[in-house]
């Protein structure tokens, strides 16, 4: 297991990443011909979002046939191509499995729907009660969570968008069908895999009505849930070597994701959870606007990684991906301290103990899109909630500055590679606008003194080279500072102190109150000591640091 504790993953948005060919989609061939720039950059593995034929409804995440690619990403060949020119590079290759559900484009859909009784038990079909659905459950993407098949009195369960039918995982046929994909495409030489909401899998046995919530208390972390899992393992990629695996957990907790990822229960390699990601909603409401609460993200960050760690489990590390809002704009400053507070996201979350993953435009600081109108946006839950919060009485103008904060399309604008027209991404029209932002892109980040990429690349580097990083232990400091997020790692060589201010308010630190507080003596660091920083100094007087405006830096002392 330590072989996974010094990678770190990227994460490509295949429709948003390169066009090759010129229709304003990414595809398969345009990551082939960024492989160096992502060599360049250092990171070990790429996660491709979904590319199977798909109808597109949720950008792939809807998909009809697990074993073919969608004409619109290219083909097998050149997924091929992809593998083979990754791996002469020393590059992984993960692909995103959506097994929660299909498409209802899905062929076994189609016979479901057709009578086929084997392909009826693959889904969750029930009998509504009189004119209403058969439980009150809530689709994440709005309304209730079942679709009424015409002309019966049949509903099938959708927890996303009515297109995307849930899986019977209670039926072994289903779940060896599953199980057949996953190897076929081991068989193509992928090196591990993204398992989408897959703690949403285990429904329970009996559907009955939420009458406190939208329903998720009884399908998330559901009652076979680790059985499903272990069984994956087993059959899949446990059998083979090094493969790396990683579940997108949905509203989960410590104790189930500890189980999920503790090598030893032998089910994955690592867990996403959300949870530092819901602390600009109010009232646990996404569609609303609201500062983001810090002491709440210290919190969270602090359980979780100190929490994980006790129990031996593994966490995938992360702000940014294709459903968040862009974090320098989210936690950061996007306009007078971008590349500042770029970089100290970056240090914050990349020296924390876990696996980083790096979102594509991360990596030079892209922002959010700040789209004006709301035919701007593309993505299926933004639409969706644009006309609920319509009918629910809100005024435009809110609307658009909510979607402005929170529509996953602000993760989702396509790679700005360069200052030109089409940004090195296209010739043409994207399928999603470019951001509405002027001056940042890869290649003037790259070529600047005070390049974000580079930052990026250092990090990567001191968690191959610093073993205090990939599997010291952690604690957090300072956890009444409102500034300052802080935190202790510790291993028997050495310990690092990492400290960043999320403001653009200048702030202090005392090495003295760390020393009390944590038994760590780093009193005597100078800015020869940090191993990375967003400043070109230290300001430091006695035991008293000065912490400038999204000032972050690591300071490092040997244990001899
Ligand atoms: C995951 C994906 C998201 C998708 C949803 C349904 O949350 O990351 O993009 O819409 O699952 O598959």
């Amino acid at each position: 297991m330590k072989s996974i504790r010094d990678k770190v993953i990227y994460q490509v948005y295949v429709k948003s990443f390169m066009d090759s060919n010129g229709d304003g989609k990414g595809d398969i061939a345009g990551i082939t011909m960024k492989l160096d720039y992502l060599k360049r950059l250092g990171v070990d593995c790429l996660w491709l979002t979904p590319v199977f034929v798909s109808p597109m409804n949720d950008n792939g995440y809807d998909v009809a046939d697990y074993y073919r690619i969608d004409p619109s990403f290219g083909t097998m060949e050149d997924l091929e191509i992809l593998i083979a020119e990754a791996k002469k590079r020393g590059l992984g290759i993960m692909l995103d499995m959506v097994f929660n559900h299909t498409s209802t484009e899905h062929e076994w859909f189609r016979k479901a729907l057709a009578g086929d009784r084997k392909y009826k038990d693959y889904y969750i079909f029930r009998k509504g009660r009189e004119a209403l659905p058969p439980t009150n459950w809530i689709s994440k993407f709005g309304g209730n969570a079942w679709e009424m098949v015409p002309g019966t009195d049949e509903y099938y369960l959708h927890l996303f968008d009515r297109t995307q039918a849930d899986l019977n995982w209670e039926n072994e046929e289903l779940r060896k069908e599953l199980f057949d994909v996953v190897n076929y495409w081991i068989g193509k030489g992928v090196t591990g895999f993204r398992f989408d909401v897959v703690n949403l899998i285990s429904k329970p046995e009996v559907f009955e009505d939420d009458s406190t919530g939208d329903g998720r208390r009884f399908y998330t972390d559901g009652p076979k849930i680790h059985e499903h899992l272990k069984e994956l393992m087993r059959n899949t990629f446990g059998k083979h070597e090094g493969m790396i695996t990683v579940g997108e957990m949905s509203s989960t907790s410590i104790e189930n994701c500890v189980r999920y990822s503790n090598p030893l229960e032998e089910e994955l390699s690592m867990v996403f959870n959300f949870h530092h990601l819901k602390v600009d909603y109010e009232a646990g409401d996404k569609w609303t606007l609201k500062e983001f609460d810090f002491m709440e993200l210290k919190r969270i960050m602090g359980d979780w990684q100190e929490g994980m760690e006790k129990e031996g489990g593994w966490m995938a590390l992360f702000y940014n991906n294709h459903d968040q809002p862009r974090a320098v704009s989210r936690f950061g400053n996007d306009k007078r301290y971008h590349r500042e507070s770029a970089k100290m996201l970056a240090t914050s979350i990349h020296l924390m103990r876990g696996t980083p993953y790096i979102y594509q435009g991360e990596e030079f600081g892209m922002p959010n899109a700040y789209f004006q109108d709301i035919s701007e946006y593309r993505d299926v839950e933004s639409i969706n909630y644009y006309d609920i919060l319509k009918s629910n009485g809100m005024d435009e103008a809110l609307i658009l500055e909510v979607l402005r904060a929170k529509s996953r399309d602000n993760g989702r604008t396509p790679m700005l590679w360069d200052g030109s027209e089409g940004h090195g991404f296209t010739t043409v029209e994207p399928w999603l606008p470019f951001a509405r932002v002027s001056g940042i892109d890869a290649e003037s980040d790259i070529s600047s003194d005070d390049s974000i990429f580079n930052h990026y690349r250092k990090l990567i580097n001191l968690r191959k080279e610093y073993a205090v990083i990939s599997d010291g232990s952690f604690r957090m400091a300072c956890m009444d500072d409102n500034r300052l997020l802080c935190y202790l790692r510790c291993k028997d060589e050495g310990k690092l102190l990492v400290v960043n201010n999320f403001y653009e308010e200048e702030t202090s630190l005392d090495l003295n109150e760390i020393l009390v507080e944590t038994g760590n003596d780093f009193s005597s660091c100078t800015f020869q000591d940090a191993l990375i920083s967003n400043y070109p100094d230290l300001i430091k007087s006695g035991d008293m640091i000065k912490v400038r405006p999204y000032e972050s830096f690591a300071l490092y002392v040997e244990d001899n």
